[in-house]
Formats: C-alpha cells, sequence, structure tokens
C-alpha cells in the first residue's frame, strides 16, 4: 500500500457557521472580493448574512457578482484584474460549483502573470490570495478540494485546474444556506455529489482513506437526496452538505473517471448542467466498467441499502447500478442526451473531446477504454 492523502483546508460545518465567517477572515487579510452569481445570493438572503459578518470584524469588501454557469477561462481573467485593480487581500467565493471555482481561478489569477488558459495548457504558478468558500449548494464538494473547472474557448475543453494554491484556507459548510435550493438544483447537484464518491471510489487512484469517505457519502446520498428534493427538512439537507463535502475530499484526492470527462463536453458544446448531464450517461458507464469493479460495486450496494441476499458479487453489482438508474428516474433527471440538443453526428466530436483534453480522468478509469469505447457509451446514453 502507498499513497497520500493532502488537504490543508480548515472545514467548519454546522448550522449558523456563516456568522463565524469574519472571524476566520480577519486572520487572512483586510480587503476581500466577494466572488458570487447575479441574483441567488442576494434573494436568498445569503449575502446579506455574508456581508455583515465581514462588517462585524472590519473587513472591507468589494463584489465581484459575474460570475457565469461553465466560465471560461477569460472570464477569470477578467475577474483576476478585476481584484488586482481593487487591491484585495483575500478572495471569498459563496455560491454552488461556479462560484466557488471561479473565485480559486480568481485568487489564482490575481497573483500570477498572463491568460489562465496558459495555465490550463501546464504553465507553472504556484501562488494564490488565500481563499474562503461557502458552498450554497449540496453537489461540487470544491469548498474541500484544489480543483477549479473551467473552460478554455480557444479549444472549448472544460476542465479541473488543479493547483495546491487554490486550496481554500478555510471553508464553510453551513447547510442553512442551501434550505432555499430549489428541487431542480437540489437534485442535479445532488446527483454530482453521488458521482464524485462514485467514480472517486472505483478510481485506480482511491486509496482506503477515499474508499471510505466515499462509501460514506453515497450512503448518506442515498438515503436523503429523495427527501431533500421533495420533502426537504434539516436533517435531509445537512446529510446532503455533508455528503458532498466528502464526496468533495475523494474527488480531489483520488480523481473522478470517464463519466465526469464524457459530460464535460456537454457543458462545453451544449451548456447542459453538469449534474444533469451526468445522469444520462451513467448506465452506459457503469456497464462499461462493471466487468473490472464488480466487486466494489456490490460494496456499494451495501451502503446503498440494496437487498443482495443469496446474489453473487457480479448480480449484486447489477443490482447497483439498476438502484443508480432508478434514482436517476425517480428526480426527473434527463435519461438522453439528446434533452440537451445532441445529435448522432455530433458524437464524433464528443468523443475527440474527451480524448484530448481528459486524459487524466480517462487514465483513472478502470478498463482502459479506448475511443471505440467513448463512442459506443455516448450512442447509448442517445
Ligand atoms: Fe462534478
Amino acid at each position: 500500500m502507498d499513497f497520500g492523502f493532502y488537504l490543508p483546508t480548515k472545514i467548519l460545518f454546522g448550522r449558523g457557521k456563516i456568522s463565524e465567517v469574519g472571524l476566520h477572515a480577519k486572520e487572512l487579510g483586510r480587503r476581500a472580493l466577494i466572488v458570487t452569481g447575479k441574483s441567488s445570493a442576494k434573494k436568498t438572503g445569503n449575502l446579506e448574512k455574508l456581508v455583515r459578518s465581514l462588517g462585524e470584524n472590519g473587513i472591507e469588501w468589494i463584489l465581484f457578482d459575474k460570475v457565469k454557469y461553465n466560465p471560461f477561462t477569460t472570464d477569470i481573467d477578467e475577474g483576476g484584474a478585476f481584484a488586482k485593480e481593487n487591491k484585495v487581500d483575500l478572495v471569498i467565493g459563496l455560491g454552488g460549483g461556479t462560484a466557488m471555482d471561479t473565485a480559486k481561478g480568481i485568487a489564482f489569477a490575481a497573483l500570477n502573470d498572463g491568460p489562465m488558459a496558459d495555465y490550463m495548457e501546464g504553465k507553472s504558478g504556484e501562488k494564490a490570495l488565500p481563499i474562503i468558500l461557502i458552498p450554497t449548494t449540496a453537489g461540487t464538494g470544491s469548498e474541500a478540494n484544489n480543483i477549479a473547472v473551467m473552460t478554455n474557448p480557444y479549444t472549448m475543453a472544460k476542465k479541473g485546474f488543479r493547483n495546491p494554491s487554490i486550496f481554500a484556507r478555510v471553508s464553510i459548510v453551513d447547510p442553512e444556506l442551501m434550505d432555499s435550493m430549489p428541487p431542480k438544483i437540489t437534485a442535479s447537484t445532488g446527483i454530482d455529489a453521488f458521482f464524485h464518491a462514485l467514480e472517486s471510489y472505483i478510481s485506480l487512484r482511491s486509496n482506503p482513506l477515499t474508499e471510505s469517505i466515499s462509501l460514506k457519502a453515497m450512503e448518506l446520498i442515498s438515503e436523503s437526496i429523495k427527501k431533500a428534493i421533495y420533502e426537504p427538512d434539516k436533517e435531509s439537507r445537512d446529510k446532503m452538505a455533508l455528503a458532498s463535502t466528502m464526496a468533495g475530499i475523494s474527488l480531489g484526492q483520488a480523481g473522478v473517471c470517464a463519466l465526469h470527462a464524457m459530460e464535460h463536453p456537454l457543458s462545453s458544446y451544449f451548456n447542459a448542467h453538469h449534474g444533469e448531464g451526468l445522469a444520462p450517461l451513467a448506465e452506459a458507464f457503469l456497464n462499461f466498467v462493471k466487468p473490472y469493479v464488480f466487486e466494489k460495486l456490490a460494496k456499494v450496494a451495501e451502503v446503498m441499502k440494496i437487498d443482495t441476499a443469496n446474489l453473487s458479487k457480479e448480480q449484486a453489482a447489477e443490482k447497483t447500478i439498476d438502484a443508480i438508474v432508478g434514482m436517476i428516474k425517480d428526480l426527473g433527471l434527463p435519461e438522453s442526451i439528446s434533452t440537451f440538443g445532441v445529435k448522432k453526428e455530433d458524437i464524433q466530436k464528443l468523443a475527440s473531446n474527451v480524448k484530448d483534453y481528459m486524459a487524466h480522468n480517462l487514465s483513472a478509469t478502470p478498463g482502459n477504454l479506448t475511443f471505440e469505447d467513448i463512442l459506443k457509451i455516448y450512442e447509448e446514453s442517445m
């Protein structure tokens, strides 16, 4: 056995925890850039809670509320320039995955010259402004890792930028901020968290620490996601928030596999919502990996409380796949990639994008999948 596990983020979990953000911000800077979306943090009152705590602790702040879904590297460049102009010394991301990833990107772009696209392609850079992350959805887990997903507009490669400097110094996971999430967002972000847990669990880079975290995350999600969507209460929201952060930890350490790789061009070319894009690909992807990971999939059946009495591990793995497909249906998520406007003639382009830009995720995927396998998974997901 041989592995490493590095997570330098202070994670604070609990209802009402956002009121402590100013205390932590004070340790990191004096003038914060708040990175958030145009409207939801304002409408829900979450932004108000954040700035109240900053004010109580004497932190100046300035707002960057131009976060876009599926951000381009050029959007990050714009935010980095804004951070420099306004001489901030701290970046706070408040929102879903895109807000947090944009905050991470901006914190990095503020201290590194040249376009972000170059760093995505491997240019080195090691510094970033200190970052505080505050998720308002239970899905991405970005608060618990050093990945910022963005799209290079010149190549349409959507991928995760990884850098040790963009781990949050402090992440505040306050499930109260998620109480206002509408059902559709709860479903699409929740299924994203589930696949972070599942893909990191079967990843060739998993280790005993990430595997146990991934399994617990899947257990929490499978017992609470329906409730969080259809009759949300504190307990289901809390469990989803915890599971999302846990899955975000595993994703950061062990990586995700081809399912995430194959969703990314659906987002970059068809603007699919990330979680909704994962859903219709899942069955064909899981059928592909099943022969290589059936023992792990049988273990997933246990945490999902699927009755597998008298079944072989192969049969239990099939039951797990059936249960996941059933969950996708129950949550009202898309069951075909044609939902996003994908036509048969687009599949070659999607598969080429995966092959060209997602090698990192492909190499974590059991089964050595080929270009033809990728084409087949897309075809089966139509
Ligand atoms: Fe994801």
